[in-house]
């Protein structure tokens, strides 16, 4: 496949530079002025240049530390913020080492260069700058282009705080608990088998984006990965989706259709939702696993195809293959790897990472400046419960940027009514809070919690526990199992 990929408009690229030093102005200008592909523009001052930027295309600012102005005017720090896309270098003399240090991490610049700089630095300098503008213009209308289909980055641990590049930045799988680590590794391996995988997770855990993260990085990654949402429909209709129709075998559908075991060949098939077929349907899937048979509605023939299944569901599939609701054979085969993505609730050292990881997504798609969360925001969203988890936290990210001011951070006018509840929710002397719900809801919270840590405090026994609870066993295994207790590592 080909993608096109414009070259830069103009063959010219204009230079700001801000200095005050005539030495500097005279190599710049013996550097770049000669080239026929720069345009050089020197400005006195910041508020100058800043002129300068509002009202010319501008591609790069050569900014000089020296300059003796005041520190909340410093310009390519605000170059940083309101035209992300030009690019900075900062030169700076060893009298200024340390605010130009600063000011190069601050802005983000390029280059840091000291006094006295020569000439054929400057050109050096300028030609990579511009070199990276054009390749990160060039990645943004490629990944834009391109979206998932050349993601192996989804795992990228060393990645998964940081913001800036990648392809497809926004699909990867952020996390900073030593649950999702663990999960992570766990996937990782999967990844490299040919097993199928089964994810379990409660919605908006990440069981789709965990998915894609194991094919783009197994053997397959070449290959089409193919997903297909199990619920809510009838069975014909899912049998043709998968194994493919003769035409005229569905009612009303005139055309032939491959059939998504097919297409995918060589690749993987998500099946979302897969506690929600029936019970005939698992018997051919359970075929499909394993002879890797495809018989299309309407024909007798049969094709062969290799697909790798991943499945997912939100529902215990054990329990229903204990309720004789779900094949046993076919869940163990599903199962060859089984993922369990914790709720957000029980990885609240993600939610801080994800949330600045979602400002940045939403605050790029909007093309809205917003610096940050406070802290009390920050705090207010590790406490909530998430019910709806990751999904749930981007759409309330989403939203604060979207009514977030221009170049503010976001606080707590900006949260939703739920999460504005938990303004005036307060820590206990105990390190018991006020999670707001009904009284019933909030005694239950911290009965589950008195619960877990004096398990948690007597390794989990049980009988110690009952008896330091003021509770029978049955009575304390009842609160185990009511509020999903569980041991770590058990
Ligand atoms: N660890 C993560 N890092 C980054 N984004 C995430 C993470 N987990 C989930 N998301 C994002 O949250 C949203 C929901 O994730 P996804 O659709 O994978 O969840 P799901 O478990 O399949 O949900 P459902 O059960 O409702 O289908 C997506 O936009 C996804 O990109
Ligand atoms: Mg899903």
């Amino acid at each position: 496949m080909f993608y096109f990929v414009p070259m830069i408009n103009s063959s010219i690229n204009t230079i700001l530079a801000v200095t005050q030093d005539a030495e500097l102005k005279a190599i710049l200008e013996h550097a770049l002025k000669q080239e026929r592909a720069y345009r050089l523009s020197i400005c006195k001052s910041s508020k100058e240049a800043l002129v300068r930027l509002e009202s010319h295309d501008v591609d790069l600012v050569f900014f000089d530390a020296d300059l003796n102005e005041d520190r909340n005017s410093v310009l390519p720090v605000k170059v940083r913020l309101s035209y992300p896309r030009v690019q900075r270098v900062i030169v700076g003399s060893s009298k200024t080492l340390g605010t130009a240090d600063k000011l190069t991490k601050d802005s983000a610049a390029y280059l840091f260069l000291t006094k006295p700089v020569v000439v054929s630095q400057v050109k050096l300098a300028v030609k990579r700058a511009l070199e990276l503008s054009e390749l990160s213009r060039r990645h943004r209308i490629v990944s834009r282009e391109l979206r998932l289909s050349v993601d192996d980055e989804l795992f990228d641990e060393n990645k998964r705080l940081s913001v800036s590049g990648g392809i497809s930045k926004f699909e990867r799988l952020v996390y900073a608990s030593p649950k999702m680590a663990d999960l992570v590794e766990k996937a990782k391996t999967a990844a490299k088998t040919e097993m199928s995988v089964l994810i379990f997770g409660e919605t908006g855990t990440g069981k789709e984006l965990m998915a894609k993260a194991i094919h783009f990085n197994s053997g397959r990654s070449e290959s089409p990965l193919h997903i297909q949402n199990c619920g809510g429909m009838d069975e014909t209709t899912l049998r043709a989706e998968l194994f493919g129709h003769l035409p005229g075998a569905i009612p009303g559908v005139a055309a032939e259709r491959l059939g998504l075991f097919r297409a995918a060949d060589g690749g993987t098939v998500f099946l979302d939702e897969i506690s929600e077929v029936s019970t005939t349907f698992q018997a051919a899937l359970l075929r499909f696993l394993q002879e890797g048979e495809v018989k299309p509605v309407g024909s007798d023939k049969v094709y062969h195809s290799d697909v790798r299944i991943i499945a997912a569901t939100n529902r215990p599939l054990d329990e229903l293959v204990g309720q004789g609701k779900f094949r046993k054979d076919l869940y163990y085969r599903l199962n060859g790897f089984g993922l369990d993505i914790p709720p957000l609730r029980d990885r609240k050292e993600d939610i801080g990472a994800l949330a600045e990881f979602f400002l940045e997504k939403y605050s790029g798609v909007v093309g809205r400046r917003v610096l940050g969360f406070t802290s009390e925001v920050l705090a207010i969203l590790s406490r909530y419960q998430f019910p709806g988890n990751v999904r749930e936290l981007e759409n309330e990210v989403q939203r604060m940027v979207a009514i977030a001011e221009q170049g503010g951070y976001i606080a707590e006018r900006h949260l939703s009514e739920d999460l504005e509840k938990l303004k005036f929710s307060q820590t206990l002397p105990e390190g018991l809070e006020i999670t707001g719900g009904s009284l019933k809801e909030m005694v239950e919270t911290m009965e589950a919690r008195i619960v877990e840590a004096t398990l948690g405090r007597l390794h989990w026994n049980q009988t110690q526990a009952a008896r330091e609870l003021g509770l029978s066993r049955v009575g304390l295994a009842n609160k185990v199992k009511r509020y999903n207790l569980g041991e770590q590592g058990r």
